[in-house]
This record gives structure tokens, C-alpha cells and sequence, in this order.
């Protein structure tokens, strides 16, 4: 899998910020900012090749928009996913919260058509609107796909927060290990993102797999799904900044649904590593790929 460039990350979250700048502060649902983020993501995957699709939904009296880029090729029947939320809160920008997930999972599919991947699988990638106000999107994508359509998507890994300024590094426990777990196949993903973590040896532990974000809808039909966070409200202890660094006693993201959520609300490291991290699942997951012939 390549390594995904820190700079490049970096530079798709100036691009959130400055969209947020130039309306009003905010990428929220039913603000300017949210269909500029869109505007901007499409752009990007549209010049590399893929087949994006906006699809429209009205919540609170407001139009919102999933983007869905298909990489062609693949076993159609075979579909691995990966999402984000694009929408902030009204508060502020949402850089952190989800412009970091919105980066990484951008970039990882650019690094898709830069290698020309010829996975087994086929590839798909979503950013979803109004995450904030419910899961709004996401469970309009998921509800209105068909019994057919979703039974083709073989996983759904989901990323919401992966830079957060004094992180953790939380896998969804897909695999029941310290919760109810999720879906037959979960186990395999939050698999895969700990055997990335375990070989540049930064310590993993589980988070609730219990609907607080996007991959809501996929467990609710059953497809298996994981994803990673890096910490949002919650106090960072002292057993956990022994293990992570940081500070102990201080939110993991004490910028969480504020306007101070802006580029400097951002750990490094911890976003470049989970743009690796998505990197190395995807393609271990999507299946052997064939160099371009
Ligand atoms: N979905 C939450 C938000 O956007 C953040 C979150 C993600 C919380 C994952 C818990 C687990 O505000
Ligand atoms: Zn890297
Ligand atoms: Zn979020
Ligand atoms: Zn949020
Ligand atoms: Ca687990």
C-alpha cells in the first residue's frame, strides 16, 4: 500500500478551511460551505477518473447531498466502501470533525487512480451530508439502496475524527471483544486496521461500535463494517496518555463542534498515520491488484 503524504492530507484540510472562511464559518448542512466541500471533493475525483454521483435529500427544510465515487472495475458484486461525513457543525469550521476523516478518505482514493489499482473488489467511496444533525445522509444512502445494492457492499469502513489534537487511537469493536460487536465480517476489518497499527507500533484500543456515526446504517442491514477515531468530548486519562502521549486530564479534542476546530486543531502524526492506516485496509481488503498491463 503507498504511503499517504501528510502534506497532501494537509493541504485538502486548507481547502475546507479556507471554503469555511469564505462562507460564514461553517460546512454546514444547508450552508454554502457544505456544497463547496462537496463541489471541491468532486473535483478532485472527477479529474483522476472516477464516476461520482450527488445524490439530494431535503432535511430540516434544507437540501442535502451524499457524493459517491465509483473506481471502475472490480467485481461489482463485490463492493468495499469507504465514508466520512463532509458536513460540520454550525459552530465553526470542522476541520477536526470530519474535514481529517473527509482528507484521509479523499486522498486514499487519489492514491487509488495515482497507482491505478486493479483490485479484485470493487472500490467505492462516499461523504455524506447532514451527519451532524442524526446521520441524516448516510441513512438515506443505506435505506434507499435496495436489498439488492446492499447486499453487495462486503464492508464499510468509516472514518469520523482521526486527527484530534491530543489523540487516541480507538478501533470500532468489531469484533465483540469489549462490546456487543458488529456485523459477521467486522471482526476482519477492525483486524486490519490493528495489524497496521501493531507494525509501526502505536497501541490500539476499542471503542463502542454503538451507532455514533456514520457506519450506523450499515450494521443496522447487517454489513460489516469498522472504522478508527482518534477522541472527540472525552477526557484522555492518565493509563491512557502513558500509552499515547498527550496530556491527561484534557479532552482528546477540546475544540469538539467549536469554532476553534480549525487547521490548528489537528495532531500530525496522528492524521498522517490514519491515512496510512486506511491505506493499508483498503488494500488489503479490496483483494490482490493487478499492475496496470
Ligand atoms: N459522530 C460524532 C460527531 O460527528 C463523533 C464520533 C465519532 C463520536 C465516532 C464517537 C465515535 O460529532
Ligand atoms: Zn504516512
Ligand atoms: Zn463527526
Ligand atoms: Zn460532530
Ligand atoms: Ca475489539
Amino acid at each position: 500500500p503507498p504511503d499517504i503524504s501528510l502534506a497532501n492530507l494537509k493541504a485538502h484540510l486548507s481547502q475546507f478551511q479556507t471554503i469555511a472562511n469564505n462562507n460564514g464559518g461553517t460546512r454546514a448542512h444547508g450552508r454554502p460551505g457544505y456544497r463547496a466541500s462537496l463541489d471541491y471533493v468532486k473535483g478532485r475525483l472527477d479529474a483522476v477518473g472516477y464516476t461520482t454521483t450527488i445524490q439530494s435529500f431535503t432535511y430540516n427544510g434544507a437540501t442535502g447531498y451524499n457524493l459517491i465515487a465509483d473506481w471502475p472495475g472490480g467485481d461489482p458484486n463485490q463492493v468495499l466502501m469507504s465514508g466520512s461525513h463532509l458536513d460540520s457543525v454550525t459552530a465553526g469550521p470542522g476541520i477536526n470533525d470530519n474535514g481529517s476523516g473527509s482528507a484521509a478518505v479523499l486522498e486514499v482514493a487519489l492514491a487509488v487512480a495515482r497507482e491505478n489499482l486493479q483490485p479484485s473488489k470493487h472500490l467505492r467511496f462516499g461523504w455524506w451530508g447532514a451527519e451532524e444533525l442524526g446521520l441524516i445522509g448516510s441513512n438515506y444512502y443505506t435505506s434507499n439502496l435496495g436489498a439488492t445494492e446492499r447486499a453487495k457492499i462486503k464492508g464499510y469502513l468509516n472514518y469520523d475524527m482521526v486527527g484530534s489534537p491530543n489523540p487516541g487511537y480507538f478501533t470500532y469493536d468489531g469484533d465483540g471483544s469489549s462490546g456487543s460487536g458488529g456485523p459477521a465480517g467486522s471482526a476482519e476489518i477492525e483486524n486490519t486496521f490493528r495489524a497496521y497499527f501493531t507494525s509501526i507500533n502505536v497501541p490500539v484500543r476499542d471503542t463502542a461500535f454503538d451507532g455514533r456515526s456514520d457506519y450506523g446504517g450499515f450494521i443496522r442491514y447487517g454489513i460489516a463494517a469498522g472504522g478508527m477515531f482518534t477522541g472527540a468530548e472525552g477526557i484522555k486519562s492518565s493509563a491512557q496518555a502513558q500509552l499515547w502521549g498527550g496530556t491527561a486530564g484534557q479532552a482528546f479534542d477540546r475544540c469538539y463542534h467549536r469554532s476553534c476546530d480549525t487547521t490548528a486543531n489537528i495532531n500530525d502524526p496522528a492524521l498522517d498515520r490514519h491515512g496510512d492506516a486506511l491505506a493499508y485496509t483498503v488494500w488489503t481488503l479490496a483483494g490482490a491488484g493487478q499492475p496496470p498491463g
